[in-house]
């Protein structure tokens, strides 16, 4: 559960519009909803554009109401779709959309998305002064300002329930498993699903896969007599191709890896309760956070507590902990 601000509303709104935009995450449905079902409460308008910015570039919305948004809440995916869009890295084309949202009278844009939205949300900000409030949606986890991000949990146990059966039969063929989740950049993923899952090695893109290591790990494991089987979770990195590269590596150490790639599969699905409740939240804060008169800010979630963090604010993606890997190396000893 989160403490929620409360907030005085001082800025009447007649019209909000909204979008997802990105990479998917479960739980986009959830926000979606509580930010109509929020608006709808008091008498707000709401707009939803489809395809991200794209819908915004092209004019593609609808009116979304409390009844259109019914039954998403436990759905994966995002009713209004989403997409990464070239065109809104073009300033003039985001003067463009600031227009028309004036004239058809908006108030505020809520955008519901990872880190290149969240970007496209504050240059829209920075650049027209168009009031926007943005939502941190990625299963990478990896936005500065908040500690949790909408999908995140999801996509940790979907892939742990995938390395949990993997683990079945890595045990009864007493194999070596490499297991590769997403997060090109971050390794959010692969750290909470390894240390969930008893992963015997955790390669997150933050540090360089050091071959001797793995293979003294691996060797160390048999020999200890604690593992029969071994798995290795890998983060897929910047460069395509990652996790193969190491199963040869290691094939032409003499070790024998089955490889399982996870892939989108951690993007879909229904999301937990945890990543329903975050999505509610903030999608209720994001209205609550228009009326109250702010703007250019991320709603995120610190120390329990939803706050608003101004999307300047926002640099670098947030760093993982490497007190976590060296926890999950701890345990295998
Ligand atoms: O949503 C974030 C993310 O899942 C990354 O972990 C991954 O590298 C990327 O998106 C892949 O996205 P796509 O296949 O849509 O380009």
């Amino acid at each position: 559960m989160y403490r929620l601000p409360a907030l005085e509303p001082v800025r009447p709104l007649r019209r909000i519009a909204l979008l997802t935009s990105g990479g998917d995450a479960p739980g986009m449905n959830a926000a979606i909803r509580a930010v109509v079902r929020s608006a709808r409460t008091e008498g707000v308008d709401v707009l939803g554009y489809s395809r991200g910015f794209t819908g915004l570039v092209n004019g593609d919305m609808r009116p979304l109401t409390s009844a259109s948004v019914a039954s998403i809440l436990h759905r994966g995916g995002t009713q209004l779709k989403s997409d990464r869009c070239d065109a809104f890295r073009e300033a003039p084309v985001r003067w463009q959309c600031a227009e028309q949202l004036r004239e058809m009278e908006i108030d505020g844009l809520v955008v519901i998305g990872g880190d290149g939205s969240l970007t496209g949300a504050r240059l829209l900000y920075e650049e027209t002064g168009f009031p926007v409030i943005g939502i941190p949606a990625t299963i990478d986890n990896d936005i500065q300002g908040s500690d949790e991000t909408i999908g995140f949990d999801t996509a940790v146990n979907t892939a742990l329930d995938a390395i949990d059966r993997i683990r079945d039969t890595a045990n009864s063929h007493e194999r070596l498993f490499l297991v590769e989740v997403m997060g090109r950049n971050s390794g959010f993923i692969a750290a909470q699903a390894g240390i969930a899952g008893g992963a015997e090695l955790i390669l997150v893109p933050e540090r360089r896969i050091d071959l001797d290591q793995v293979c003294r790990s691996l060797r160390e494991s048999r020999e200890s007599g604690k593992a029969s089987s071994s798995i290795i979770l890998v983060a897929e990195g910047r460069k395509p191709g990652r996790t193969q590269r190491l199963a040869q590596a290691l094939e032409e150490r003499g070790h024998e890896p089955r490889l399982c790639i996870l892939g989108h599969t951690q993007r879909g699905g229904n999301p937990t309760g945890r990543d329903r409740v975050l999505a509610s939240c903030l999608g209720t804060m994001a209205v609550a956070y228009l009326a109250n008169g702010q703007q250019g800010v991320m709603l995120g979630i610190q120390d329990r507590a939803v706050v608003a963090v101004p999307l300047a604010a926002i640099g670098e993606r947030q760093q993982l902990d490497p007190s976590m890997l060296d926890l999950a190396l701890t345990l295998q000893r």
